[in-house]
């Protein structure tokens, strides 16, 4: 007799469709699995074998052969034992086989037969309700989680006995009680940093506050313990939350790889990876289609610190991403394309011994300071609209009062972000950041006197082309932030003041 049941695998952060089909006749007793199995699988064998037996059903003592379709697909991973099992029961007669063709099965059994969690639950039920499956069976520690889903039902099964029982059209088990909160409930997150905690900095600050407000890149630069770390640790905090989109994509992948503190995210994420990262981790790729932290930065803030001490090699791989929000892997098999949509922010002292600028304090030669121009130049840099310049500060600023909480500045944010999207929801875009010339030129138009300015800063060497561009797109934000409709001249010098063409460029004496 044949049965077949659904099932999913997860290959890097895809999550593929798997049909067991279930055949047992008359023969030797022999179980075999075929179909790209990985070593997990063929060991489901076992478990699946046990489980049956301990669950009080029974296990066919004739030819059983299961096979995992499609055959291109490789399945990983212990999440395919459910479906395994109960497509050998339907097979042999213990189970009616119609609701299997309604129901999505996931979960690892363990040999006592009860049904354990596996990483990718909300991955696996997104992709149960597209296949168009009406239920999604798992265990009790994966309830919630699959219920963040709408339009899925989700029937929540202890042991296989139970999910043979939901087969069956009876009632499923109680909702899980392991994670401590209802299902839907939002994590409450441990406190996070706040900008109230950063000290002085006022220009660091607001220039940061624009950066969150338009969603440009940005370099913090400055000597060693002026708070370009804090900084940017703090610009999750001001953005504004993940839309109920946005958090799904951030909590699918977090789901895959097991990292997730169940429940639905809020905040963006923030990825520090260090400079001795390689390109796979930062990128992803590989055999097995690792994620990369630029794929973890996803709908979030990558943050680079230390820029000038990452390698060349590494950094240029982010030219994709930041291009085109997205990483394509190409792996023997499959290519896949991850979603890679971010905020960059790169931190660097502003020469080798941190004190350029700083008076007679800096000790660097020229060609040092040369060298390190160099390793900040390049197509990353490129895409970087704005400069955080920080300076050390006198000791008393550390009791002055702070400039803004995250609270308010976010405030600002969001409503700085909704001018942006309503003003360019035609374009197809939503932040300042992302204009190009073609849209600056309509909408970041200037009127004489901001002309003027262009004009005499152009004079002053300190524009170049893509320079100006950069400049358009931070006056077009500061005017949003200041809720003004036009970029005025004020709009335009508060750019300005911001100077990132001075120091990217590399001057000394920025
Ligand atoms: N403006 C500030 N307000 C309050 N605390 C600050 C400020 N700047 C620095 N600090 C304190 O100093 C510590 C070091 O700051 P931080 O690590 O951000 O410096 P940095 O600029 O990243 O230095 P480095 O170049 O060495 O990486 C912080 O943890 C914080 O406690
Ligand atoms: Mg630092």
């Amino acid at each position: 007799m044949l049965a077949r049941a659904h099932t999913f695998t997860i290959e890097g952060l895809q999550t593929r469709h798997v049909t067991v089909e279930v055949d047992v006749r008359s023969g030797l007793p022999a179980f075999t699995i075929v179909g790209l199995a990985d070593a997990a699988i063929r060991e489901a064998r076992e478990r699946v074998r046990t489980a049956i037996l301990n669950s009080g059903f029974e296990f066919p003592g004739r030819r059983i052969t299961a096979n995992l379709a499609p055959g291109d697909v490789p399945k990983a991973g212990p999440g395919l034992d459910l479906a395994l099992g109960c497509a050998v029961l339907a097979a042999s007669g213990q189970l009616p086989g119609e609701r299997l063709d309604t129901h999505a099965l996931f979960g690892e059994l363990a040999l006592s037969g009860e049904l354990r969690a596996c990483d990718g639950t909300l991955a696996v039920a997104l992709a149960a309700r597209e296949r168009g499956l009406k239920t999604v069976v798992v265990a009790p520690a994966c309830a919630a989680e699959a219920r963040l889903v709408e339009g899925l039902d989700v029937a929540v099964a202890e042991r296989l006995s139970s999910a043979v029982r939901v087969l069956r059209g009876g009632s499923p088990d109680p909702p899980g009680l392991s994670p401590s909160r209802p299902p839907h409930a939002i994590r409450r997150e441990s406190r996070q940093p706040d900008l109230a905690e950063v000290r002085g900095q006022h220009h660091a600050v607001r220039a940061l506050v624009i950066a969150a407000a338009g969603g440009h890149h940005c370099l913090l630069s400055g000597p060693p313990g002026t708070g370009k770390t804090m900084l940017a640790q703090r610009l999750p905090s001001i953005l504004p939350l993940l839309s109920s989109q946005e958090a799904i994509e951030v909590t699918r992948v977090r789901s895959i790889l097991g990292s997730a503190p169940r429940g639905l995210a809020r905040r963006r994420p923030f990825r520090a990876p260090h400079h001795s990262i390689t390109t796979a981790g930062l990128v992803g790729g590989g055999q097995r289609g690792w994620v990369g932290e630029a794929v973890l930065a996803h709908n979030g803030v990558l943050f680079l610190d230390e820029l000038s001490e990452f390698a060349r090699s590494t950094l240029d791989a982010l030219r994709q991403p930041l291009e085109e929000g997205r990483i394509a892997i190409v792996r023997a098999r499959h290519a896949a394309v991850y979603p890679a949509r971010f905020m960059l922010v790169a931190a660097t002292n502003p020469c080798p011994c941190g004190h350029a600028g700083a008076g007679d304090r800096c000790g660097c030669t020229e060609t040092e300071l040369a060298r390190h121009r160099r390793r900040l130049s390049g197509p990353l840099i490129d895409r970087i609209d704005l400069l955080l310049a920080l300076e050390r500060q006198a000791p008393r600023t550390l009791g002055e009062r702070p400039l803004t909480s995250s609270k308010s500045a976010r405030e600002r944010v969001v409503e700085a972000r909704e001018r942006q999207a309503t003003r360019l929801a035609a374009d197809g875009i939503t932040m300042n950041a992302h204009m190009d010339a073609a849209l600056l030129a309509r909408h970041a138009r200037l009127d004489a006197t901001g002309e003027a300015m262009l004009q005499r800063a152009g004079e002053r060497g300190l524009l170049s082309a893509r320079g100006q561009h950069r400049l358009l797109r931070v006056a077009r934000t500061i005017a949003d932030l200041n809720a003004s409709g036009r970029v005025r001249p004020r709009d335009l010098g508060a750019a300005l003041a911001l100077r990132p063409e001075a120091t990217l460029g590399g001057s000394r004496a920025a």
